[in-house]
Formats: structure tokens, C-alpha cells, sequence
């Protein structure tokens, strides 16, 4: 979690900050902040460095630095929407416009923050300053050691603002530099972080060296690019869009030193390493909300096309061709990986396998798995899940299954992310960009992409003859996007209330989960999911006439089960909602407070469609309760941190 950027350059440096960072606040959003060196007024032959942060989210942050006349009142604000391209216009004007004013101010680094140690809280934001006030640094990571490193550093008279980890790491860097050496060297950055263990991506600036940038990387990620005039720091390329065609990633203890515009790479010995640039490609992406009020709203209405395109890419492409009887014959078991959302495909994932492909499989969330102990060789085939590719955890596991000889096989939307790089195949998902923090469109394309490899390894060991993009195709147009109107009463209701519960049997359970986490993570209400045969087992007992129990029930041979488990609830006063794409006998459903018709679709790929009302209840009881569907408190849409 957190964005880290940085800026070497001319023109007005807290605004190119600004729109930098607003590629990032996906990352996290409980404050933001910028530092840029500046010629001292006093003193013009020397410099400071210029803090500008608050809690809160990057508005608040640009809407301070309007009042303090640090960015233009008069010229255009970050708009909370826009595309890459529309944003390259943007900066090349504010560059021109304030080149001539601003020949000051040359580098600059920038943060946006999901909180960890410490509050959110403006103290606690980023960039930190060193007690000598010389370095500044921006943080993405965790500090494992911080307390042990900082009591040495109180031990040496340091003290401290904040209550995070990062503060140790600048005053280590302030611990580490000689004072003598004129010229920017990286050495106090590598002997800070020989010091520390858990992981940072980390940017600094010093304002000795006026257009310098020092950076590292360890489990954290952290690419960086030059054009002819310009050098760009970031947690993520997309940023680097419209700017350069080309960028570095940092690997695992690697460390970069940018100085006006040259870049040079060294490892943890000092030493120069040569690294090949990689092409900026698939970054075109249009990052607008466009007729739609959040970006939520928008990546549902996107799940038809998501599907469309993910039977084009991979009718087009030979991803699927790896998968024959001899590669899957090597493996005595297929494990897959996941968190949260993307552990909840896995499942589904699972029960494909198991059913389609009669492959045995299993799912296990990353941060469990990891610690585990868990029995896999090079007779495993481990699948990670994930939207991002960043996710420690599941990076966690892909590291692991790779030493241990396992065939690690990644599935994940950024085809440039970490996790896509890591393993030893990689499938995309195909979703385009998904900014809301709440997964809807990329859970889609992970069950149909799992769907996919099931099918194909069904007909190379079953003989079978799955039509599977072909059915995904017909899918496309069978998913119905529900409007307000088919929810009006049932989101009032849903609205009023401190919990809700889901059950369901077999793969509609691990929609009732999928549902459940939508409901929550959106709308904070507490909801749960249940298979439904468990009720008697425990949780009946939280059942009463103030309760909603949402059933879902797609699969024709399970719905008279369900219904038992259904009425057993109605018997102590729950108030049913029933959802299906089957249709009920008119006395049943008198039983239920509502209906969802689900679409009428192939059983196997119900999982598909039937999610996708949940995710606009979801988002609708969100909206009722005025809350932001895109930015859910205490969230980010990326978890670098385990
Ligand atoms: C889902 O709505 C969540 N925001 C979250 O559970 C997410 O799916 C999880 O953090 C995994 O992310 P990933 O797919 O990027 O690995």
C-alpha cells in the first residue's frame, strides 16, 4: 500500500507531484504530502526542502497547497477523473506556464498513504523529514526492526515526530551520510538499508544535492524512467504514461541514483549495475468514470465487455496451448492462492477443476498458506490470483512454491506487475483497469479465466469437447446489469440495518462469501456468509425477526436443500430474500420479503452472473448510506504490505 513518486525537472514541482500522485491514491488514502527542495530566501546559495502534507485524502492535500499559493488558484484542479493523455496536455501546459517562474525548485518526491504504524494523521504523513532537516524520504512498506532501530537512534539524541516506521529510516540515512562528501553518493542510502528488515520502496531527497534523487527497493515496488529533460519515480507506470516510453523496475535490493537526468543502478554491494529497460506498454488505459457517478458504477456496467474481451485475447493468443494432458499429467496437485476477493475465485477455481477436469485442487488464502508449512514440490502446480499482482502475501506464496521447484502459474490484470513477472507463467485477465477499491469486474475475469483453464484440461483428460469461449461468449449477453428500480425497497430495507446474512450450497456459497465481502467492505454493515447446511450448527442462534438472510440458490439439484435451510431461518423470523434464476411455485414464494430473478444461465458459469447483483445491491446500499463506493474507509486497492 502507499504511492510513492518522485521528480527531477523543470516546472512548477508540487503541481507535477500532485497529478503523479493521482495515478496512486489507489494505493491508499489516509493522507498525502510532498517535499521539494527550494533555493533558501534568505540565503540563495542554499537550499531547503519544503513539506507540504495532510491527512485526508490527495484533494485535501492539492487544496492546501492552492491556499498556500504553492500550486495556481486560477489554473486547473486534478480532476477526480481523467485519462492519461488528457493528463500529458495537462502537465506540458503547467510546464510551459511555470517554467519561467520557477527555476528554483528542481526534484521532488511525493507519497500517498494507507497508514500502518501510527494513526492517519498529518504528523504521521508523509514525506519525514531528518532531525538536520537535510533528508526527506517517502515510504512504501513495512519496517519490521523500527522499534529496536529507533531506540539505538533515541540512544544518539534523535528524536521524533511521528509514530511511524519510515521516520527511522530518514534519520538513519541523516546517521549514515558524511558530511564531507560533497558529491551525491548512494552509500548512505544502502547503509540504511543493510540495517532494516521487512520491506520498503523508498525515495529521498537531500537538499544538499538539488536535483538528486536516491532509491530503493526490497519486496516493494518501485520503477523509475527518464526522458531527455525529465527523470520519474513511481510505485507504479502508469504514472510514467504520456511521459516516456520506456521505465525500470528495481529488483529486490537494488538501489538507483538519479542526478539531473542520468540514472545509475548498484546492488547492495555498491556496486554499478547494468539493468535493461522494459517498454511502457497496455498503459493507454482510459482512467475516466465517464457517464457513470463512480468508478464502481462503471467497471460492473464493464463485466460484458470484460468477458468479450477475454474470449478475443484468448482466441487470439496461445495462453491456453501450455495446458495439455502432459503438462497437467506432471502434477500430483494443483493449489491456488488468493486473498480476499481473488482467494474467493480461487475457490470457484477449485470447484471447476474438481468437477470439470476432475482434477483434485484446493484453495487456501496467501497469508494462511505461507505460514503453513505447507507440503509442495515440483509436482505442485500452484496458481496465484490476483488483480493487482502486488499483493504481498500471494507474492509471499509465489516466491516460496518458485524455491521449492513448484510450476508457479499467475493470473493477473496488471501484466506488468510483480506477481506477473515472478511466476513461471502468466495468464492476463483481461479486465482493463479496475480502480474502486471494491473488486467486481476483475472477480469476473478471474472465475472466467478459471473457468477457461478447467474446460481446456477437461478436454485434454477427459476427452471432453467444452465449447469454453464460445459459452463465454454466449454469457456476455445473457448478464443483465440490474438497475435501481429492480431494488428500490429492498435497498431501503438493507440500508437500516446493522447486519446482514448470505447462504447458499456448493458454488452459490462461495458467491454467498463474495456477496457478503462486497456488502461489508462497501457498505460496513456486518454481514456473513454461511453454507447453507451449517445454520443449525451455530449461527441460527443470531437469527431473529430483525434479521435479512439473502439465499441464493442457482444450482437445480441443491434448491430444495437450500430451501430447508431457508425456512429453518423464516421458522425463528427472518426476513427471506431469495435469489435464483429459477423460477419459485407461487406459494413459495410467499415465504420470501423479496426476489432477485438471476439470469437464466449454463449452471457452470451461474457463478459468473449471478455475483453481479450483489455487487449492485452493494454498491446501491452504499450510495443510500452517502458513502463513497470507491474509496472505502480504511481500504486501498492495493495490499503491498502482509
Ligand atoms: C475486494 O473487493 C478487495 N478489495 C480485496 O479483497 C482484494 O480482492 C484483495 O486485496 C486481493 O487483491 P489482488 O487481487 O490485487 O491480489
Amino acid at each position: 500500500m502507499c504511492g510513492i513518486v518522485g521528480y527531477i525537472g523543470s516546472g512548477k514541482q508540487e503541481k507535477i507531484l500532485v497529478d503523479m500522485l493521482k495515478h496512486l491514491d489507489y494505493r491508499g488514502y489516509d493522507s498525502a504530502g510532498i517535499a521539494v527542495i527550494k533555493q533558501n530566501q534568505q540565503n540563495s546559495l542554499t537550499c531547503k526542502i519544503d513539506v507540504t502534507k495532510t491527512k485526508g485524502k490527495l484533494n485535501s492535500l492539492e487544496q492546501l497547497l492552492k491556499n498556500s499559493n504553492k500550486i495556481p488558484k486560477n489554473k486547473f484542479l486534478v480532476k477526480d477523473d481523467f485519462n492519461t493523455e488528457e493528463l500529458q496536455k495537462q502537465i506540458e501546459t503547467i510546464n510551459e506556464l511555470n517554467e519561467a517562474d520557477d527555476v528554483n525548485s528542481t526534484c521532488g518526491i511525493g507519497h500517498t498513504r494507507w497508514a500502518t504504524h501510527g494513526e492517519a494523521t498529518t504528523q504521521n504523513a508523509h514525506p519525514h523529514l531528518s532531525n538536520n532537516n537535510e533528508w526527506a524520504i517517502v515510504h512504501n512498506g513495512i519496517i519490521e526492526n523500527f522499534q529496536e532501530l529507533k531506540e539505538e537512534l533515541i540512544n544518539n539524541k534523535f528524536t521524533f515526530k511521528s509514530k511511524t516506521d519510515s521516520e527511522i529510516v530518514v534519520n538513519l540515512l541523516q546517521l549514515n551520510t558524511d558530511q564531507d562528501n560533497k558529491l551525491p553518493t548512494i552509500t548512505p542510502l544502502i547503509e540504511t538499508c543493510k540495517k532494516l528488515k521487512g520491506s520498503y520502496a523508498l525515495a529521498a531527497l537531500n537538499k544538499n544535492f538539488k536535483n538528486t534523487l536516491f532509491l530503493a527497493r526490497k519486496k516493494s515496488p518501485l520503477y523509475v524512467a527518464k526522458s531527455k529533460k525529465t527523470i520519474v519515480v513511481a510505485s507504479d507506470p502508469i504514472c510514467f504514461a504520456g511521459k516516456t516510453k520506456e521505465y525500470y523496475s528495481l529488483n529486490d535490493n537494488e538501489f538507483c541514483l538519479c542526478t539531473g537526468n542520468k540514472i545509475e543502478f548498484y546492488n547492495l554491494k555498491n556496486e554499478v549495475i547494468e539493468k535493461t529497460a522494459e517498454k511502457l506498454e497496455n498503459l493507454n488505459q482510459t482512467k475516466t468514470k465517464t457517464s457513470y457517478k463512480h468508478f464502481m458504477q462503471k467497471e460492473i456496467n464493464e463485466i460484458p465487455d470484460v468477458l468479450k474481451n477475454i474470449v478475443k485475447r484468448y482466441s487470439t493468443n496461445n495462453y491456453l496451448d501450455i495446458l495439455d494432458k502432459v503438462f497437467i499429467k506432471k502434477f500430483n496437485k494443483v493449489v491456488l492462492i488468493g486473498c480476499g476477493t481473488a482467494y474467493h475465485a480461487g475457490l470457484i477455481g477449485a470447484r471447476y477443476l474438481q468437477d470439470l477436469a476432475r482434477i483434485d485442487a484446493s484453495t487456501s488464502v496467501a497469508s494462511e498458506f505461507r505460514y503453513a508449512n505447507p507440503i509442495i514440490d515440483n509436482k505442485t502446480l500452484v496458481i496465484l490470483v490476483s488483480q493487482s499482482g502486488e499483493t504481498a502475501d500471494t507474492i509471499a506464496v509465489c516466491e516460496e512454491a518458485n524455491k521449492k521447484g513448484c510450476t508457479t502459474l499467475a493470473l493477473t490484470n496488471v501484466e506488468y506487475s510483480t506477481l506477473a513477472k515472478l511466476a513461471k507463467i502468466t495468464m492476463p485477465l483481461c479486465a482493463g483497469t479496475e480502480i474502486a477499491v471494491a473488486s467486481t469486474k476483475a472477480y469476473v475475469a478471474q472465475v472466467a479465466v478459471l473457468y477457461l483453464i478447467a474446460s481446456k484440461l477437461s478436454n485434454e483428460l477427459l476427452n471432453k469437447n467444452i465449447n469454453f469461449l464460445e459459452n463465454l461468449q454466449k454469457l456476455s449477453d445473457q448478464i443483465i446489469i440490474p438497475t435501481k428500480q429492480d431494488f428500490i425497497t429492498l435497498v431501503d430495507e438493507i440500508s437500516k440495518k446493522q447486519t446482514a446474512f448470505f447462504i447458499g450450497r456448493d458454488y452459490d456459497y462461495i458467491t454467498c462469501e463474495e456477496a457478503s465481502l462486497k456488502l461489508k467492505e462497501i457498505t460496513y454493515i456486518n454481514s456473513n456468509a454461511y453454507p447453507a447446511g451449517e445454520l443449525k450448527h451455530g449461527f441460527l442462534a443470531l437469527i431473529d425477526e430483525s434479521s435479512y438472510l439473502f439465499v441464493i440458490a442457482t444450482k437445480r439439484d441443491l434448491l430444495e436443500k437450500t430451501l430447508n435451510g431457508a425456512y429453518e431461518a423464516k421458522a425463528r423470523g427472518a426476513n427471506l430474500i431469495f435469489a435464483s434464476q429459477f423460477e419459485l411455485e407461487n406459494e413459495v414464494k410467499k415465504d420470501f420479503k423479496h426476489i432477485l430473478q438471476l439470469p437464466k444461465v449454463d449452471e457452470n458459469l451461474a457463478p459468473l452472473s449471478s455475483i453481479v447483483a450483489f455487487q449492485v445491491l452493494a454498491y446501491l446500499v452504499c450510495l443510500k448510506r452517502k458513502l463513497n463506493p470507491d474509496k472505502p474507509r480504511n481500504l486501498a486497492k492495493s495490499v503491498t504490505v502482509e
